[in-house]
């Protein structure tokens, strides 16, 4: 499956997902990607990513504790996400995303 993410230099990157992992888990190893300093905790929010308007309302709605830490930061918008609370499927092939501005 293939995921589309936008780097915060505004280059758009085809990257190879697979179902199973959280959207994090492929985002943290690309140079381009996200920190996920606590790992997945859902306590850090530098996993933190845009979801294209297509995606975001076919994604599983955001827990509370993943709402309340998205509520922290400056950057939040509609359509913000914490990659580490994305778990991927074969559904999510052709997912888009960016990469938040870092806080
Ligand atoms: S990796 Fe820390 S909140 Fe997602």
């Amino acid at each position: 499956m293939k995921i589309r993410v936008t780097d915060r230099d505004g280059t758009s990157h085809a990257v190879e997902g697979q179902a199973g992992l959280k959207l994090m888990e492929v985002l943290r190893e690309l140079d381009y990607g996200v920190e996920a300093l606590c790992g997945g905790m859902c306590s850090c929010a530098t996993c933190h990513v845009y979801v294209d308007t297509d995606w975001i309302d076919g994604l599983a709605p955001p827990e509370d504790d993943e709402d309340d830490l998205l509520d922290s930061l400056e950057g939040r918008h509609t359509n913000s996400r914490l990659s580490c609370q994305i778990l991927l499927g074969e559904e999510h092939d052709g997912l888009t995303v960016t990469i938040a501005p870092e806080e």
